[in-house]
């Protein structure tokens, strides 16, 4: 098996721009903690999937079928993590950093709604799994039409000298609604300005159809 190599961050002297008033020690410092924490995040989202990837493998052997269509994994850049703590209104200091919750991502991409459900309690009844926080965007929609099953779970990593309890910010949703959240997400972000109204409507039209999608395939399904 090979195993991919962690980026380590150096820095020096001359990356630093003037106007930023920051150590050399201290930029050292931040590269470092971030260094790790980019290591110890890796390690747990592979926790995260492995155990999914586990599910999966059950289900097809003992039902033939495969409840989970895709799984994908994202470690955000520090630039992400940046504009999260500057948007939060936090400072911008190492502490801060430790506060981001979805540092580590694992979306889970189900076919019917009910495999959302299995998927969540068979992940959430094993012993090193802890539910930090549980948001319901398929029974309580965003604004925005948005759905998926949001889960904060604390996963435990063995390094050499001890075990640390990692966030992992998982999202759990069918296919329906993947296809509804990647598109308005490339509309929202190709943009500077904000959305007109009638296209914000007409992208909650099309939620409301996934909606509809969704409910009809899973009665479908429930057939066989
Ligand atoms: P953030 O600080 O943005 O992470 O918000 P939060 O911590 O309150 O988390 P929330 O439960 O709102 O989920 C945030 C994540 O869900 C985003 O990073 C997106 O991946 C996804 N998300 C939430 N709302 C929308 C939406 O309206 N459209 C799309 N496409 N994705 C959304
Ligand atoms: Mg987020």
């Amino acid at each position: 098996m090979i195993f991919e190599k962690p980026e380590k961050f150096e820095i020096s002297e001359h990356m630093i721009p003037p106007q930023m008033s920051i150590t050399i020690d201290d930029a050292k410092a931040i590269a470092k903690t971030f260094s790790d924490l980019r290591m110890r995040y890796h390690a747990a989202i592979r926790e995260v999937s492995t155990k999914l990837e586990v599910l999966d493998n059950e289900y097809s052997l003992k039902h033939d079928y495969n409840p989970i269509h895709h799984i994908q994994c994202r470690i955000k850049t520090i630039d992400s993590i940046a504009e999260k703590i500057q948007r939060k209104g936090w400072p911008m200091e190492i502490e801060s950093i430790y506060k981001v919750m979805d540092f580590a991502g694992v979306r889970v991409v189900c076919n019917y709604i009910d495999d959302i459900y299995a998927v969540e309690s068979s992940l959430l009844r094993q012993d090193d799994m802890k539910l930090i926080r549980r948001k319901d965007y398929i029974k309580n929609p965003k604004e925005s039409g948005y759905r998926s099953l949001h889960l904060i779970v604390e996963v435990p990593i063995f390094l050499s000298d001890r075990t640390y309890h990692m966030p992992v910010e998982i999202q759990i949703r069918t296919i329906a609604m993947d296809t509804w959240a990647s598109l308005e997400h490339e509309l929202k972000y190709k943009r500077a300005e904000e959305m007109p109204e009638e296209v914000l409507q007409e992208l909650k039209a099309c939620a409301k159809s996934m909606t509809e999608i969704d409910a009809t395939m899973q009665r479908i399904h429930r057939m066989f």
